[in-house]
C-alpha cells in the first residue's frame, strides 16, 4: 500500500504560515495522543525556529491512559512543555493556561527586564487536519473572548482574541500536512480521520486496525465483537468477515458486505466505542 500524498496548497500554506510565525511568541502545537509522533509534522521544528513551544496531546480521552503518561514523559524528555488534554472539555484548559505561561516564562522575563509589563503572548495553533486545531481554540477562548480586530501585517483577515490579559490567539489555525514517506505513518493518520478515507480504502484500513489491535489490545476484539482467540489467530481477514456475520452485514444473496463491516470497525475505533487505544508508542518499532 502506498500513501503518497502533499497537496500542492500546502506548500502555498507553509509559506503563508512561515509569515504568520513572525507574529507570535508561542507555537501551541496540537497532536493527536493516539499516534503523537505520526501526527507530527516534521517541518514544525523550521517553521517554528525558536518561537516558544506546547506541545499539546490532545484527543487524551481516546488513548490509553498509561501510554498517554508514556508519551507525556517522552516530551517532557525532549525538552518540550507539554500537556495532555481533550480539547471538548473547557476543565481541561485550565492546566493549559498553566502550561502556557511556563513555556513563556522567558520571554516575560525579557520584557519585564525591559520594562515591559503586561504585554500579553501572542499564541497560534498549528496541527495536522482533524486533530482537533478549532474544538481546542472554541474551549480555550471560551465564550467570554473578545476580538481585537485586523493588526498590520496580519495576513488573510486573521485576527486575534483576546484570551485574557496574558494570551492573545491568532483565531485561524495553521494548518500542516503530514508528511509520510513512511507507509506505517499513512496508516495511522488514515485510521486517526486526518487523511482521506479513500486513499487507502475502508477495508485495507479495517484491516490494517483489526491486525494491531489483535497485537495490542486483543480483549476489545473479544468485548466488541466477541471474537474468540481462535477466531483471531486466523488473521484481519477472517475477524473481518466474522465480524460481518456478527453484525448482520450482509448485501442482497445473502453475500457477506465486508465493506459495511470495515466501516464499522473503524468507526467504532474514532469513536471511542472499542475503548482507549493508542497506536504507537515512543520505542516500539514503527508498525
Ligand atoms: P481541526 O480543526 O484540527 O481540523 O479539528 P476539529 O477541531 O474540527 O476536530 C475534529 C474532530 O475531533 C471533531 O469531531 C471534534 O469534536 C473532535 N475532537 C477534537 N478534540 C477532541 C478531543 O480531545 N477528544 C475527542 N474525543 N474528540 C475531539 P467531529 O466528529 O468531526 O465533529 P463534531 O461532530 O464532534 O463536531
Amino acid at each position: 500500500m502506498q500513501v503518497q500524498w502533499y497537496p500542492g496548497h500546502m506548500t502555498k500554506a507553509k509559506r503563508a504560515m512561515k509569515e504568520d510565525m513572525k507574529l507570535v511568541d508561542l507555537v501551541v502545537e496540537i497532536l493527536d495522543a493516539r499516534a503523537p509522533l505520526s501526527s507530527r509534522n516534521p517541518d514544525i521544528d523550521e517553521l517554528s525556529g525558536n518561537k516558544a513551544r506546547l506541545v499539546l496531546l490532545n484527543k487524551a480521552d481516546l488513548a490509553d491512559a498509561k501510554a498517554n503518561k508514556i508519551w507525556e514523559q517522552y516530551f517532557l524528555e525532549q525538552g518540550c512543555i507539554t500537556a495532555r488534554v481533550d480539547a471538548r472539555k473547557r476543565s481541561d484548559m485550565k492546566p493549559v493556561q498553566n502550561a502556557v505561561r511556563e513555556a513563556c516564562r522567558e520571554k516575560t522575563e525579557r520584557d519585564r527586564k525591559r520594562g515591559i509589563k503586561n504585554r500579553p503572548v501572542r499564541a497560534m495553533v498549528v496541527g495536522i487536519p482533524n486533530v482537533g486545531k478549532s474544538t481546542f481554540i472554541n474551549s480555550f477562548a471560551g465564550r467570554a473572548c473578545a476580538k481585537t480586530g485586523n493588526r498590520p501585517g496580519v495576513t488573510r483577515g486573521n485576527q486575534w482574541i483576546r484570551l485574557s490579559k496574558e494570551v492573545e490567539l491568532l483565531d485561524t489555525p495553521g494548518i500542516l500536512w503530514p508528511k509520510f514517506e513512511d507507509e506505517q505513518v499513512g496508516i495511522k493518520l488514515a485510521l486517526l480521520g486526518s487523511v482521506k478515507d479513500e486513499i487507502l480504502g475502508m477495508e485495507e484500513l479495517s484491516l490494517e486496525l483489526l491486525g494491531r489491535l489483535e497485537e495490542r489490545y486483543p480483549e476489545t476484539l473479544e468485548l466488541r465483537y466477541q471474537l474468540t482467540e481462535a477466531e483471531r489467530k486466523e488473521g484481519p481477514v477472517h475477524m473481518l468477515t466474522e465480524i460481518a456475520r456478527f453484525r448482520n452485514c450482509v448485501l442482497k444473496g445473502n453475500e457477506l458486505d465486508l465493506e459495511k463491516a470495515a466501516r464499522l470497525v473503524i468507526d467504532d475505533f474514532r469513536s471511542g466505542r472499542l475503548g482507549a487505544i493508542t497506536l504507537e508508542l515512543p520505542d516500539q518499532e514503527q508498525g
